[in-house]
């Protein structure tokens, strides 16, 4: 069988992201389960904010383009985001929002969301560890046609949840984190397009 190829979308750029931290224990834990993996940073897909007019004049950018095809040529996406003001933060809002502009024209079958398997995670100090983010971005991609599975991890008080050999410390984020890669890497697998 043909590995399951997955997407790994950090969510934040910042020197010592709690987030981009977190996408690598899941990657980690994604190659256990037999996944290919591959991580992106959105820093290399730099992108105005989303302006209707730009897309008129200008088209989709090259830059949205190439991300739907990353996203394209992956089975199943997860993303891994910081929670700014309860909601997903703008760089990774206005990245999904420019790849659901890219269509038929550029040789896929919609945007690459549709129909694609997604899971999410998020890390915070906070109690919550983002979950609130995590809700409103389930139902953003959920009406954009993605499969979202059930399971997803919040991680929170992030900076003091790993041991010394950078595994999560806690039996309850470690079990969120093993549920939530085997329903994706299921999933995926059954791609769904
Ligand atoms: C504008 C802004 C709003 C924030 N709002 C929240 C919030 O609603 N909930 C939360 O848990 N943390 C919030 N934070 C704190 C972030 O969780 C924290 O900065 C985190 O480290 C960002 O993720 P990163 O480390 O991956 O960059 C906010 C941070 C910023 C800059």
């Amino acid at each position: 069988m043909l590995p399951t190829k997955i997407l790994i979308i950090p969510g934040s750029l910042r020197t010592g992201s709690l987030n981009i931290r977190l996408a690598a224990v899941c990657a980690e834990a994604l190659l256990r389960a037999d996944a290919e993996v591959t991580r992106i940073s959105l820093g290399d897909y730099p992108l105005q904010i989303y302006d209707g007019d730009l897309e008129a004049k200008s088209g989709v950018p090259k830059q949205a383009v190439n991300l739907a095809r990353m996203i394209a040529a992956h089975h199943g996406v997860l993303i891994v985001t910081p929670e700014y003001n309860s909601s997903p933060p703008p760089l990774l809002k206005n990245a999904l929002d420019w790849v659901t502009r890219v269509e038929e024209a550029h040789e896929m079958r919609g945007h690459p969301l549709r129909g694609r398997a997604i899971a999410l995670a998020s890390a915070s100090d906070g109690r919550f560890g983002g979950a609130r983010c995590l809700a409103q971005l389930r139902l953003m991609l959920s009406g954009c046609g993605a499969m979202v599975i059930p399971q997803q991890l919040s991680l929170s008080f992030a900076s003091d949840a790993y041991d010394d050999r950078e595994r999560l410390k806690h039996t309850a984020d470690r079990a969120a984190l093993d549920a939530m890669v085997t329903q994706l890497v299921r999933l995926a697998q059954n791609e769904t397009r």
